[in-house]
């Protein structure tokens, strides 16, 4: 298969719908469910609290990407016009190169016990780490399923925070497959009494650290020129990645169009984005200082080489995965095999989407093509019915302006 689809941008919805299906072979019921139907009221009610409806969010399809050598359609939830524009077209100029390159250290979780009033901290550590097996064993009696497929926990790690009396067991668990938080958050509270039994004290905190910093996910990828080789430009793309990495301001809006990407398919197959977004910006400032997520170097032939490197705590059993209708579709669209490919996959978005807003914001700023993307959303807003939208847009683009009054205008003197 090949993801590559010249001028899908421009087919009808339902075109797109059927391209994408030649491949991935999808049922009618399943075409049906990305349609029309997502999620039902019936089942958002088993998920959450106090259902009063469902909030339904585009699902587009990152074209033109491979990761790893195989040719994949990204599916990506978002409300913001441009992102999975951004990502397809800058996932193009990696198509000849070789595509996307991955790798994943693990899918270790860590959870921490804090124990408070420690009268001697560093007697506890030893003390705590002499019964280290007991503890683990205590875990693993939590879920015979994990262990059986190869995870549960596997070390753990004691740290002293001397000032405060405090002493913080961290228990690693492999999670495999499950994004982990149940499975470490119940192996926490069932050994937390073991814990206070050892430490004479008291343990107050047992829960999931999301600055999973033993799952992490890193994706490369060579990026054709696209200024034409022009030098300047090219300087200028590496110094906007520059100020990303000196200054906080610019690490900070950086790395939020990173995550246009990376949380828009983590949300798309029911992954828990605030965990992803915790992690990532506590990682990035991991160092001390709040910084880029990604690198960007000057390659052969005046390629550009993108690396990104961040925890991505992503799961494809369990939770929303497999109970919302569209996120299994989803995971299905990309054939995804195992949590690790998946967070590959979702690193190499994000890597393509910072490099497609630095690449706009080196050359002609990003408002020109997003407000071009964001045309429809402001026809809608200006008071365009449905079938108005198209001669609006028609309009707008002759008179060469994409602005808010400019569309109201023209709405207005369609309605007259
Ligand atoms: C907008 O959603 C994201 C950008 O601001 C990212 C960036 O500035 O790098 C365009």
């Amino acid at each position: 298969m090949t993801s590559r689809i010249p001028g899908f941008y421009h087919l009808t919805l339902s075109e797109r719908l059927d391209k994408i299906s030649e491949t991935v072979d999808l049922s009618d019921e399943e075409k049906t469910t990305l349609l029309d139907k997502g999620l039902s009221v019936q089942q958002a009610d088993q998920m959450i609290e106090n259902v009063i409806g469902t909030f339904p969010i585009p699902l587009g399809i990152a074209v033109n990407f491979k990761v790893n050598g195989e040719d994949v359609f990204i599916p990506m939830a978002t409300e913001e016009a441009s992102v999975v524009a951004a990502a397809s077209n800058a996932a193009k100029l990696t198509y000849q190169t070789g595509g996307f390159t991955t790798s994943t250290t693990g899918s270790i979780m860590r959870g921490q016990i804090q124990i408070i009033n420690v009268k001697n901290p560093y007697h506890t550590l030893a003390k705590i780490y002499e019964k280290k097996e007991d503890i683990i064993q205590l875990c693993n009696e939590q879920d015979q399923t994990l262990v059986a497929l190869g995870g549960g926990a596997k070390d753990i790690e004691v740290l002293v925070l001397e000032e405060s009396k405090m002493v913080v067991v961290h228990v690693l668990v492999d999670t495999r497959d499950a994004m982990g938080a149940n499975a470490v958050n119940t192996m926490l509270e069932a050994v937390a009494p073991l814990i206070e039994e050892i430490s004479e004290a008291e343990v107050v905190l047992r829960i999931l650290s999301n600055l999973a910093d033993k799952r992490i996910v890193r994706a490369r990828a060579t990026f054709e020129n696209p200024f034409n080789n022009k030098k300047d430009e090219v300087e200028r793309f590496l110094s906007a990645y520059k100020l990303a990495m000196i200054d906080p301001y610019r690490a900070a809006t950086h790395n939020k169009g990173i995550m246009n990407g990376i949380s828009a398919v983590a949300l798309a197959t029911g992954n828990d984005t605030r965990a992803i977004e915790a992690g990532a910006h506590a990682y990035a400032a991991s160092s001390g200082v709040y910084r880029s997520l990604s690198h960007w170097e000057l390659g052969d032939d005046g390629h550009i080489i993108g690396t990104i490197e961040l925890p991505l705590v992503v799961g494809i059993v369990g939770g929303a995965t497999q109970t919302h209708p569209v996120a299994k579709l989803a995971l299905k669209l990309m054939k995804i095999k195992s949590a690790e490919q998946l967070a590959g996959i979702i690193a190499a978005t994000g890597l393509a989407q910072n490099f497609a807003a630095l690449r706009a914001l080196a050359t002609d700023g990003i408002q020109k093509g997003h407000m071009k993307l964001h045309a429809r959303n402001m026809a809608l807003m200006a008071g365009a019915k449905m079938e108005q939208v198209d001669k609006v847009i028609q309009q707008a683009a002759e008179k060469e302006t994409f602005n808010f009054d400019t569309m109201k205008e023209i709405v207005e003197s369609q309605q007259n």
